[in-house]
């Protein structure tokens, strides 16, 4: 699907307009990104959000932080009633068209084959694995890189 094609749900860089939406989609939704507090991400100085859904109802969002020309994919999560039908692939790609800078890295479990999958799809390469990376449950962190030029 392309981000330009008609489209009910839309994306785009959280605003203090959004900080009521971001402490409802923590909430909502579950997974590794417990670990972070969208709403203090969205104060950090580095750290940029992009959401995805509409006014009424966001349903994912993107986390982000950039230093100079490299930024990392912290978390990527959609609602699981929306998965599968073309939005992280919105999300992603709004982020390397918007982001500025000329490689994105991210870390993701060995296991998760579906969010690899997605993100080769934008191209992003593996680039290494990081051992025992991950805890609860202790597992392998494959590396994957985006280059601006390859990209
Ligand atoms: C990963 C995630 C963000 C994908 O969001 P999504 O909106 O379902 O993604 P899309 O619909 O845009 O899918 C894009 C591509 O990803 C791949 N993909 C997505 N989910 C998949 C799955 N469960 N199994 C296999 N491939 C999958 C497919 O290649 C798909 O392309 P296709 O539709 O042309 O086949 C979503 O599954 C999610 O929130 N997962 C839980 C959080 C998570 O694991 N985040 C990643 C942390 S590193």
């Amino acid at each position: 699907m392309s981000e330009d094609s008609p489209h009910p749900y839309q994306v785009c860089l959280a605003t203090s307009q959004h900080l009521e939406a971001l402490v409802g989609l923590e909430s909502r939704l579950q997974g590794d990104a417990s670990q972070f507090s969208l709403f203090d991400e969205f104060a950090h100085e580095m750290s940029r959000i992009w959401l995805v859904g509409s006014e009424s109802e966001w349903v994912g969002y993107v986390l982000v932080r950039a230093i100079a020309s490299e930024a990392e994919i912290l978390h990527i999560e959609v609602d699981q009633r929306f998965r599968k039908r073309g939005l992280g692939t919105l999300l992603l790609a709004k982020l390397l068209r918007e982001c500025e800078v000329d490689t994105v890295n991210l870390e993701v479990r060995v296991s998760n084959n579906g969010a690899q999958a997605l993100y080769r799809k934008l191209g992003f390469v593996v680039t290494g694995c990081r051992k025992g990376y991950y805890s609860r449950p202790k597992e392998d962190a494959v590396l994957m890189q985006w280059n601006r030029i390859q990209g």
